[in-house]
């Protein structure tokens, strides 16, 4: 990605991050900064930490027992820790979507506002919101008006599309997307790309993958992961052809060659 957009303060600071387990370290002293209207790509080899480190950053992380997590998160200026903030309301404005396609067994137009429904959003707006959502999903033109089937009947790159439009349906402000397209086809793949790309200048995207071509398409910056800590973090191309850190160059050389 080359062309740049002014960059404004961050809308996520991670400040000494740290999430452990009983005796384990999961995640070792991270600090890094999610900016507005760009994309981070989140890399790095199996069990380096990028899933759990995206869990916390909408708090997602609590709905799994036995993890303690220490360190500051702020989202907008606001600690996502202080009692004041409701988890359930911040995961709407920091969305997520999940490697395997979670859709809900129901409708494919109430999978799209079953958020809406637990925000209070005035019912004469769904149509208008659901039309809206599957169209930047890329969804909409496929369905061909059929928003009454069931979800279930939807192939699985439609159904990651459903679960991107069920998530921007409430105005996220920041979409975590963990391997979007690690469970789908090349086509699929695509679609859920240009779909990012769409979105790329409207809200703050971080996405993890283990596609280094995937990162180095879709990016802004990327973050290097390795057991548990940030190695590194620069713009897309920088990281790519002149990383600064040993373990990082071995890392996307070593998918390279
Ligand atoms: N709830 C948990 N309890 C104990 N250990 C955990 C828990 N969740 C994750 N871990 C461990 O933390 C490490 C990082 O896991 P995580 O899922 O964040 O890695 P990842 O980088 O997303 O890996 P992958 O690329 O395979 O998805 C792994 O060693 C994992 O076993
Ligand atoms: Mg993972």
């Amino acid at each position: 990605m080359t062309d740049t957009v002014p960059v404004g303060p961050p809308i996520i600071e991670v400040r000494n991050l740290k999430v452990g387990a009983s005796e384990r370290t999961i995640l070792d002293d991270v600090t890094l900064d999610v900016f507005d209207r760009q994309v981070t790509a989140v890399i790095g080899p199996s069990g380096s930490g990028k899933t759990t480190f995206i869990r916390t950053l909408n708090r997602m992380v609590e709905t799994t027992p036995g993890l303690r997590v220490e360190g500051s998160i702020r989202y907008q200026g606001q600690d996502i820790h202080d009692p004041r903030v409701n988890p359930v309301l911040l995961r709407q404005r920091i969305g997520m979507v999940f490697q395997r396609p979670a859709v809900f067994p129901m409708s494919i137009y109430n999978n799209v506002v079953f958020g809406l429904r637990l925000n209070g959003t005035d019912p004469s707006e769904f149509d208008r919101i659901v039309g809206h959502s599957l169209e930047r999903a890329g969804l909409l033109k496929e369905l061909q008006g059929n928003l009454d089937r069931p979800a279930f009947e939807l192939s699985g790159g439609q159904q990651q599309r459903l679960c991107i439009a069920r998530a921007l349906a409430v105005k996220p402000r920041v979409l975590l997307m963990d391997e979007p397209t690690g469970s789908l086809d090349p086509i699929s793949t695509q679609r859920v790309e240009e779909t990012v790309e769409e979105l790329r200048r409207e809200i703050a995207i971080v996405i993890v993958t283990h596609s280094i071509a995937q990162a180095a398409r879709v990016s802004d910056r990327t973050a290097y992961f390795y057991q548990g800590r940030l190695v590194e973090v620069a713009p897309t191309e920088v990281l790519f052809e002149r990383p600064t850190q040993k373990l990082t160059e071995e890392y996307i050389t070593g998918r390279f060659g």
